[in-house]
């Protein structure tokens, strides 16, 4: 085991708080979990400013073929334009407003119509039809079309970002992948833009993010709640999550065949993988909502959508060889494990919500050894935010 801990400066101690012994750190006080005000500034400097993993590449399979989902507070309609390539818009037509697309997911033939007045846009988001459009030539078919969002894809997933000018995707996207595995080629080596779906889950989960994120980030917890997950990596046992070292995977234990509920064998060992790689448990956090978890037969990408200071919905992916999902294979035994494991998690993500909003929480709790490193990543989101008593927020 390599050991040397993801770097990253701890969150101070908020003002007033009594000095902490040096075991322990400081987590976020219990408001940062609660107050619709700071979950309001989160969306504007957290969701909307940084890349967002929106959509599934392949789930857009055909031109026209479109989803919506909720950015920070704007809703972004995601579609495959006639050239194959995908596109983002704010979901809003440019006449008076209303939500052009308004399920979650759907197929146009070739033009997206607003169901108000009929504002008719290409898959490039030009305005091309309008009633008594022709009586006014005066009107740009490209200033008057759908608001771009800027797009990229990764991983097969198609990532946006509603910043006027976006961050680095390679710093703040690949770059988290690059930091936590310490190499840029070792998730290269998964394909995992080369995946097909075998299971998606949705969890809509009665919880503040942020305590997801957390909870993906330690595995203090995991001896507790995660029987099944220890049996398949018994280092966990011992608190150490794999994401507290850089390039560390958690090793599988000596009688375990695969990544599977039972231990039982999975499916054959994605081809690009080294032999390092081989039998082991690699996990990512790439800030804000995306977890990213390398086995070597297949690979979970959960996608999150906070959707308010207690909610946030949990769109979660097993992708495996295509061959594996086009030969009809059971995969059962292998989605279950994770499946368990985000139950556990977001049943005790759900446990510790309410408590935020309790005075015994009032100055927040404390990080053990093993999880010091969440500390970086409150850090990081109090540096996103700017100060929290700021009048003007
Ligand atoms: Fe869309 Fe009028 S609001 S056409
Ligand atoms: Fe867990």
């Amino acid at each position: 085991m390599t050991t040397t801990p993801l770097p990253g400066t701890p969150a101070p101690v908020p003002p007033g708080r009594d000095p902490l012994p040096p075991s322990l750190r400081a987590t976020l006080p219990g408001r940062h979990y609660t107050d619709p005000e700071i979950f309001r500034r989160e969306q504007e400097r957290v969701f909307e400013a940084m890349w967002f993993c929106a959509v599934r590449g392949a789930d857009l399979d055909r031109p026209g073929a479109f989803r919506t989902v909720q950015v920070g507070r704007e809703n972004v309609l995601v579609t495959r334009a006639r050239t194959g390539e995908l596109r983002a818009f704010l979901n809003v037509c440019r006449h008076r407003g209303a939500r052009l697309c308004l399920e979650e997911s759907g197929e146009v033939r070739r033009t997206l119509q607003c169901p108000y007045h009929a504002w008719t846009y290409d898959l490039d988001g030009r305005l091309i039809a309008a009633p008594n459009l022709v009586g006014m030539p005066d009107v740009d078919r490209v200033e008057y079309g759908l608001v771009r969002v800027a797009l990229r894809e990764w991983l097969g997933y198609a990532w946006v970002c509603l910043a006027d000018e976006p961050p680095s995707f390679e710093e703040t996207v690949v770059g988290a992948a690059v930091e936590r595995l310490g190499d840029p080629a070792a998730i290269e080596h998964y394909g995992t833009e080369r995946l097909a779906l075998g299971e998606r889950v949705r969890y809509d989960v009665r919880a503040n993010w942020k305590l997801i994120v957390e909870n993906f980030m330690e595995c203090y917890h995991c001896a507790t709640i995660h029987p099944e997950l220890t049996e398949v990596l018994p280092e966990f046992a011992d608190g150490y999550a794999a994401q507290y070292y850089v390039g560390h995977g958690a090793a599988f234990g000596s009688g375990v065949e695969g990544f599977t509920v039972d231990g039982s064998a999975g499916f054959g060992t994605l081809p690009e993988l080294t032999e390092e790689q081989d039998r082991r448990y690699y996990a990512i956090t790439v800030k804000p909502t995306v977890f990213v978890n390398l086995v070597p037969d297949h690979v979970i990408l959960h996608r999150m959508f906070p959707l308010a200071a207690d909610r946030t919905v949990v769109e979660c992916d097993w992708l495996y060889a295509p061959e594996v999902v086009a030969s009809g294979a059971d995969v059962s035994r292998s989605v279950e494990l994770f499946h368990r494991v985000n139950r556990q998690d977001f049943d005790a993500c759900e446990r510790t919500q309410p408590a935020m909003a309790s005075r015994a929480y009032r100055d927040g709790g404390v990080l053990v050894p093993s999880e010091h490193h969440i500390g970086a990543f409150h850090a990081w989101l109090l540096r996103q935010l700017g100060p929290i008593d700021d009048p003007s927020m």
